[in-house]
């Protein structure tokens, strides 16, 4: 764990620069606009210990499999999310020696992400060997407002001398690479450049041929008189534009960077050039402090639907912004062919692809804070899939239009490759029909249900019914070989909540037909002739659903994890020392698999998906068993834990949980933030406060509340979206305040107590 990250409310501040924390910092001070994003490289050369990143959202390279033992099934590639042209570069020569934080003595660093008005900004001096100092500011954008671009302003003044010579450098470079290539191969093969008046580098991915232009005007100035440059295209993938300058003192040399990146994705080929350049003429129209402006109004647009505030604990304020930032950064939800990476664009870790994480915790984030059509479209996105799942599920061995989606995936394709997970982590599957169910339960809305989930309940059911057997001994359905959320138990049978959600699926779409059957305009028909829906279907479903088994302790009155889980020696994390965790890093992995302790919530997280069917003791008895045995290897696990201790009336621990969650990151509580930020549980922190404090649920239509709020905080307060309705709700220490900013009335259960809060109107 770090604790160098300045507290302050709406910034992530670096004070002094820590070599050591290099690559910490350039994931914490990641910036992007979901469109696109970056770690927070240096723009000037750096020698030391620094991972390159820049990502362009589903720009991704087929890398071949590496496995040890190969199995039939696996896949061909695991996909990644690729490191792509790098526009930010500045190589920079003072009295003839290159700048490099690596090589000199840096002073008064300081790096900065400004979350309200969406800047990452970074200033310090630096004295190099030839005992020349400098002063150098840059700030760096990722318009929210024109996705393709962004753009840069860096300046350098000379501190200690009267005169001195700057040679800068701007350049793009085109031949960048992974450092998780499984076989050292470059991905990018080199297309064109040109360097006519403005400087283009045109690059193709290798196998999947994804097309990525990028135009860069560069302005370089001394006190904002405007100097001449020299264009050059250096060797491969390199174009660059210079200027040598001589500086006095006090001169203020600036260069102004502003960047477009179109793909092949959003454009045909032939038309790439015209709209990189047109793109880029835009941008360069603006001053920056007209960028800056333009894009503080479009954070601020987003803050004022999806803020949470929390009154008088700082680190608890800024890491929450901190989250809901990262995850908008990643996601702005207009396209449906894209998603949420674990890493989102902040490393390599993961490859960007897209996980259970979306559904199980991203989902509901994007429902509450954003428009409908936000969540709809990252339901569309599996939907557009399901062909791909139903072929993944074949391979397997499934028939009669089962589908499997895939653990992890770009574009429907199965990516995953260890045989646990691959082939028996098959949770999934119900956590993508669970995001439809949420969807439809907070929206009120089945024409998602009727125009496209149904077809994907419907497969997803066909292979529960298949993945299942009798066992003749239980006279019940059994599930075998299987992987439950916990990673540290693979190829167990009965997972009871793999289990759990299996029978749910099956149940939620013989409601969801039964539900179109009785409705006016329905579609049904056509949707049951188009997937060749049979009533026996129905019927097995049904007897499946009567008969499943679930392994329970009657004893302990507990679900059991999987069969077989009590056989285990049964220690609690606390009895772990210290030195022995994260047990990941620390014991072989047959001893893990051996061991009680649990990665991430397993039981409790079906728990806390069907709270519902449960009362209030079970899910107690539950909590207080195998909250104990969960070492929280997954950054996923606390939120749910937090969201269940709040439920149970357990504050202290829900709290701790919270800031587990939430500070995860800006702490780098498992040691491996420098891979990357924990975007998709960074929708857990979310859920923490608004689902865990503030106990928010839908229920029978009607959003409810049921509250408390730390000791140490005097309030909080978020925004939600409702069926229409923009609620503000601040949870006080003693009083609370619901505020409908809408022109449409609402109903909201508030702690026991039914309030009717008319248009515009605060209570
Ligand atoms: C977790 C999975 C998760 C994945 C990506 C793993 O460590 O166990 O549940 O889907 O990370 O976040």
């Amino acid at each position: 764990m770090k604790n160098y990250i300045v507290h302050n409310e709406w910034n992530i501040i670096e004070e002094g620069f820590e070599p050591a924390y290099n690559e910490v910092s350039e994931s914490i001070f990641s910036i992007g606009n979901g469109r696109m994003g970056q770690r927070a490289n240096f723009e000037e050369d750096y020698s030391g210990k620094s991972l390159s990143g820049s990502y362009l959202a589903g720009v991704y390279y087929p890398d071949k499999t590496r496995v040890g033992w190969w199995k039939n099934g696996y896949p061909e590639y695991f996909a990644k999310v690729i490191n792509s042209i790098n526009w930010i570069g500045l190589h920079i020569t003072v009295n003839g020696e290159l700048l490099d934080l690596a090589t000199c003595e840096v002073r008064n660093f300081q790096r900065r992400l400004d979350m309200k008005h969406g800047l990452l900004t970074r200033s310090f001096e630096a004295k190099l060997q030839n005992g020349t100092e400098v002063r150098i500011e840059s700030t760096r954008v990722f318009h929210l407002f024109l996705s393709e671009t962004a753009s840069l302003r860096y300046t350098i003044q000379v501190l200690n001398q009267e005169k001195a010579s700057l040679q800068v450098v701007s350049y793009l470079e085109g031949d960048v690479v992974n450092r998780d290539s499984n076989y050292d191969e470059h991905f990018w093969n080199f297309i064109s450049s040109s360097t006519d008046s403005q400087l283009s580098v045109t690059m193709k991915t290798k196998k999947t041929d994804f097309i990525v232009r990028a135009d860069l005007i560069n302005r370089f100035t001394v006190n904002d008189t405007a100097l001449e440059s020299k264009f050059s295209k250096e060797q491969g993938a390199r174009v660059s534009e210079a200027v040598e300058v001589s500086l006095v003192h006090q001169d203020v040399f600036a260069v102004e960077k502003r960047v477009s990146m179109v793909t092949s994705q959003n454009h045909i080929e032939g038309e790439l050039e015209q709209a990189g350049k047109a793109n880029v003429a835009h941008i360069t129209s603006l001053s920056f402090d007209e960028i800056k402006d333009k894009q503080a109004s479009s954070w601020e647009s987003f803050w004022n639907e999806s803020d949470i505030e929390i009154a008088a604990d700082v680190a608890a304020q800024q890491a929450i912004r901190f989250n809901i930032f990262q995850l908008y950064q990643t996601y702005t939800g207009e396209d449906s062919r894209l998603n949420i990476g674990p890493k989102g664009f902040t490393g390599e870790k993961y490859g960007g692809v897209t996980y259970w994480d979306t559904e199980a915790y991203c989902v509901p984030f994007y429902l509450a804070t954003q428009p409908a059509d936000v969540a709809r479209n990252l339901l569309l996105y599996r939907y557009q899939h399901l062909d791909k799942a139903i072929e993944n599920a074949a391979k397997l061995g499934f028939s009669n239009g089962a589908a499997l989606y895939p653990m992890v995936t770009m574009n429907g394709e199965e990516c995953h490759n260890e045989w646990e997970i691959t082939f028996e982590e098959i949770h999934r599957n119900g956590a993508i029909a669970f995001a439809i169910y949420n969807y439809q339960r907070y929206t009120g809305d089945w024409s998602y249900i009727e125009d496209y989930g149904l077809e994907v309940l419907v497969a997803i059911s066909r292979f529960w019914a298949q993945r299942v057997n009798w066992s003749t001994e239980k006279e019940k359905y059994v599930m075998l070989g299987v992987t439950g959320p916990n990673e540290y138990e693979n190829n167990v049978n009965n997972n009871w909540y793999t289990n759990t959600i299996a029978a749910w699926c099956l149940k939620y779409t013989l409601e969801s037909i039964h539900t179109l059957k009785n409705s006016v305009h329905t579609k049904l028909t056509s949707i049951v002739e188009k997937i060749a829906f049979k009533e026996e279907e129905a019927v097995l479903w049904q007897h499946i659903i009567d008969h499943f088994y679930y392994p329970v302790d009657d004893d302990l009155g507990i679900f059991l994890q999987q069969d077989g889980y009590l056989d285990k020696e049964q220690v609690l994390v606390s009895d772990l020392p210290d030195t022995e965790r994260p047990i990941n890093q620390k014991w072989s992995w047959d001893r893990i698999l051996r061991s009680c302790f649990i990665k991430q919530a397993d039981v409790l997280q079906g728990l806390y998906f069907f709270e519902d069917e449960y009362d209030l003791d079970t899910i107690r008895r539950n909590y207080d068993f195998y909250e104990p045995r969960t070492v929280h290897e997954s950054s996923l696990s606390p939120c749910v834990h937090a969201i269940l201790a709040s439920k149970l009336g357990n504050e202290a621990k829900a709290y701790e949980f919270y800031l587990r969650t939430a500070r995860l990151d800006l702490d780098d509580y498992n040691n491996d933030t420098e891979d990357g930020l924990h975007i998709t549980s960074m929708a857990g922190t979310w859920m923490s406060i608004v689902e865990g404090f503030a106990g928010m649920r839908v229920k029978d239509g009607t959003l409810s509340f049921q509250t408390f709020i730390p000791k140490t905080w005097d309030s909080y307060a978020f925004h939600v979206q409702f069926r229409g309705v923009k609620l503000f709700v601040k949870v006080k220490q003693d009083d609370f305040e619901l505020v409908n900013k809408s022109d449409q009335e609402i109903n909201v259960i508030f702690n026991g107590e039914s309030i009717l809060v008319e248009p515009l109107t605060t209570i």
